[in-house]
């Protein structure tokens, strides 16, 4: 076995999930200081494929890649309710890691799971991409700047289309429904932008295909002072990712404000009594800046996230559980 470049991490992959292949391991395999070092599956044959894609060593079952002293750390794209098991069993094997949404479906979990990457001093991230991404940076600088006035309300909405039948997200047991799979961008996207003090004032979850698990719903939040954020997510429904922002004096829409691809150029548009406008902005690849910032987390032994995405991370993870309850009331 070769030592590793100096300053680089060398990753391991938990399973050959479909974000995987498409999104994560081209951009872990461009990054200058990853080394894409193993991906395990339940598979040997799916191991084997994968892993020579990306010139990586194949791993024949998860508990294997935990006991290899040659990865550094654990990207975990695991269906939800296996994400807090193979989260403490990383963490227990020494591994910084990178675990996919939701971190884990019960914020108690969650929060135990943060407590125990800080005692073992290593890193742990849930990948929310889109925080990221410099357009909600812009976004938020129009705000404060007073664009748009008084801020009102945050109009979100993530909706997919139908998964094929046998997709995880159909699978209660695995952690399957819109609320945690495709809910949580909105529910995020309000934390990230109203900050701190949400609550839930009401919620919907519908299973409108006959699937045993929610495949859509709404939630409504507000924040003490009286600003309010409408959420809209689904998985059998027509493509939507967008947000808007009302204010006093007007209204500022983000399209593709979750999943944009890497050379996606984003048009904020901006629209007061003066007309419409749209604010240019370069293209950003969020999934090399997340795991740029994962990166530098390790290097600067960051274990749980600082301040405010912290309070994000565990304000989402409260909020989840809180639409889930509303929703049932
Ligand atoms: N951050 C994002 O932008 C983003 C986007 C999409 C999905 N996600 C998240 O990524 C995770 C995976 O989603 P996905 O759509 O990529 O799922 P997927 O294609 O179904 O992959 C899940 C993987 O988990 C492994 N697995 C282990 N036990 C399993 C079981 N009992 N049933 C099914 N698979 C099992 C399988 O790998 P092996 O068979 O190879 O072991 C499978 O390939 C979810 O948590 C999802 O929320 C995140």
């Amino acid at each position: 076995m070769t030592a590793p470049a100096a300053g680089v991490l060398r990753f391991g992959v938990l399973g050959c999930a479909d974000i995987a292949r498409r999104r994560v391991l081209p951009a872990m395999a461009a990054a200058p200081d990853i080394e894409l070092a193993a991906v395990a599956s339940r598979s040997p044959a799916r191991a084997a494929e994968t892993a020579r894609a990306h010139g990586a060593r194949p791993v024949s079952g998860y508990e294997r890649l935990l006991a290899d002293p040659d990865v550094d750390a654990l990207y975990i794209p695991l269906p939800a309710a296996l994400h807090a098991v193979w989260v403490e069993a990383a963490l227990e094997a020494g591994k910084h890691v990178l675990a996919e949404k939701p971190l884990t479906t019960d914020p108690a979990r969650t929060r135990a799971l943060l407590e125990r990457a800080r005692r073992r001093k290593l890193v742990l991230r849930e990948n929310v991409m889109f925080v990221h991404h410099g357009q909600h940076r812009a976004v938020g600088a129009m705000v404060g700047d007073g664009v748009i006035g008084e801020l009102r309300s945050l109009h979100a909405a993530f909706t997919i289309p139908s998964p094929a039948d046998g997709d995880i997200r159909f699978d209660a047991d695995l952690g399957g429904g819109a609320l945690s799979d495709v809910g949580l961008y909105p529910v995020r996207a309000a934390v990230h932008l109203l900050g701190p003090g949400l609550r839930v004032a009401g919620a919907v979850l519908r299973d409108t295909a006959g699937r045993g698990v929610e495949t859509s719903g709404a939630a409504l939040l507000r924040r003490a002072d009286g600003v309010s954020a409408q959420l809209t997510f689904g998985m059998d429904d027509a493509y939507r990712s967008r947000y808007e922002l009302w204010g006093s004096e007007g209204r500022i829409t983000v399209d593709r404000a979750f999943t944009p691809p890497a050379g996606h150029r984003p048009r904020i548009v901006v629209e007061d009594a003066a007309g419409a406008r749209t604010v240019e902005l370069a293209a950003e690849d969020q999934v090399a800046a997340t795991l740029a910032a994962f990166t530098a987390a390790v290097r600067g032994g960051d274990t749980v996230p600082a301040g405010g995405e912290l309070r994000d991370l565990l304000a989402q993870a409260d909020l989840l559980a809180a639409i889930r309850r509303a929703a049932a009331a």
